[in-house]
């Protein structure tokens, strides 16, 4: 990042003038590459010689400085900074996935849980940094949302021409300032490779010291998946089960409606129908065991705050227990593990992608 004594563009400088001794909430927009971030730590660095006390909120998920990769983090900005990157988590919001695609809900419930988190800590402005995703409806329908959830005094959106104006429009009748900025010539643009090599980093940082937990299923909650949510079949019915599907079962769970099986590999759709019909359901998810491995999970605690993010190293489907491998060293808080879409190596290596309902 630039040093504060190095030429702003004028526009910037303006901005970050008019901005530096406001107690707001200021979001910051603008598709990838243009700038948000470095002009959130610039904002932040601003107030914090104007003596305000200022956090950030970090929703963007992929190119996380807050926090690791998945998670919406927050800090309070309390020494100048040369990037986000230092700002020292405070708090941190499992969304499970690298991008907001798919996981608009946790996203948007994130930045607001991260939002008030802030005010609870004190801050006087909080500053929001956002993803780059602002093509589409989706991302319209997203960053709207977000709008509603932080009710920001200030939106300050960089553009290159006019790719963020679908979003901007609809916002100029809330009771909010608008501040549009160019992007400045010397912003430097990263590869999906470069992006993809420093999660891999951010996560190698964060599971460097992790630990194995075991948690018994009796004792936990497992959230976004279907996996310990039902009652467990007999062992005849797994035994028909196993018959039907040509598959191992290593798992299998029912509710009025739904049944959920674990197996060692896929299984045909018109077994499938067979399944439907003897158990009385309406729907069968069938979940390939190999799904889980490695998968990110949340730790949560019963206030459903996030204490650290985990990977699953193992389900014993007999004992019914989860062993996660994690850096926080007291699990004894956790009370619901939050499953993820995403999984990654101890090493960072991001090896596959669930998307919610599939598990
Ligand atoms: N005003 C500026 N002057 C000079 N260089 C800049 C300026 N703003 C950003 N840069 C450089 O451009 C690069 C990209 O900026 P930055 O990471 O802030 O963009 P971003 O919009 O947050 O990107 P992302 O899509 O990854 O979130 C950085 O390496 C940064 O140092
Ligand atoms: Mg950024």
């Amino acid at each position: 990042m630039m040093n504060e004594t190095q030429k702003q563009n004028p526009e910037w400088e303006q901005a970050l003038q008019t901005l530096a001794a406001q107690k707001a909430r200021v979001m910051v927009l603008g598709a990838r590459d243009v700038g948000k971030t470095t002009f959130a730590a610039l904002l932040a660095n601003r107030q914090l010689a104007h003596g305000i006390r200022t956090a950030i909120v970090d929703a963007d998920v992929g190119q996380s400085e807050i926090g690791p990769p998945t998670t919406i983090g927050m800090g309070l900005v309390e020494v100048p900074v040369p990037t986000l990157h230092a700002v020292v988590p405070r708090g941190i919001y499992f969304v499970g996935s690298n991008t907001p695609r798919g996981r608009m809900l946790e996203t948007v419930n994130g930045v607001r849980a991260m939002v008030a988190k802030a005010q609870e800590a004190g801050a006087e402005s909080v500053i929001v940094d956002t993803t780059g995703f602002v093509t589409g409806a989706a991302a319209r329908r997203l960053k709207c949302a977000k709008v509603e959830a932080v009710r920001p005094q200030f939106v300050v959106a960089i553009q290159r021409k006019d790719e963020l104006e679908h979003i901007l429009r609809p916002m100029e009748r809330r009771n909010l300032r608008l501040i549009r900025l160019p992007v400045p010539e010397t912003v430097m643009v990263k590869s999906p490779e470069m992006r993809q090599q420093r999660r891999v980093m951010r996560f190698f940082r964060y599971f460097q010291d992790a630990r194995l937990h075991t948690f018994a299923l009796s004792d936990i909650a497992c959230e976004g998946t279907w996996f310990n949510t039902g009652t467990s079949l007999e062992w005849n019915e797994i035994h028909f089960l196993q018959e039907t599907l040509r598959s191992r079962v290593f798992w299998a769970e029912r509710t009025t409606e739904h049944l959920f099986v674990i197996t060692d590999k896929v299984v045909d759709e018109r077994a499938l129908v067979i399944v439907e019909e003897t158990f009385r359901v309406a729907h069968v998810t069938t979940a390939g065991v190999h799904r889980f491995v490695k998968l990110l999970l949340g730790l949560l605690n019963a206030e459903g705050d996030c204490l650290a993010i985990g990977i699953l190293e193992r389900i014993d489907f007999v004992n019914r227990t989860i062993t996660v491998r994690t850096p926080l060293r007291d699990a004894s808080g956790v009370a619901i593990l939050r499953f993820g879409g995403l999984n990654v190596r101890p090493d960072g290596k991001e090896i596959g992608v669930v998307k919610p309902g599939e598990i």
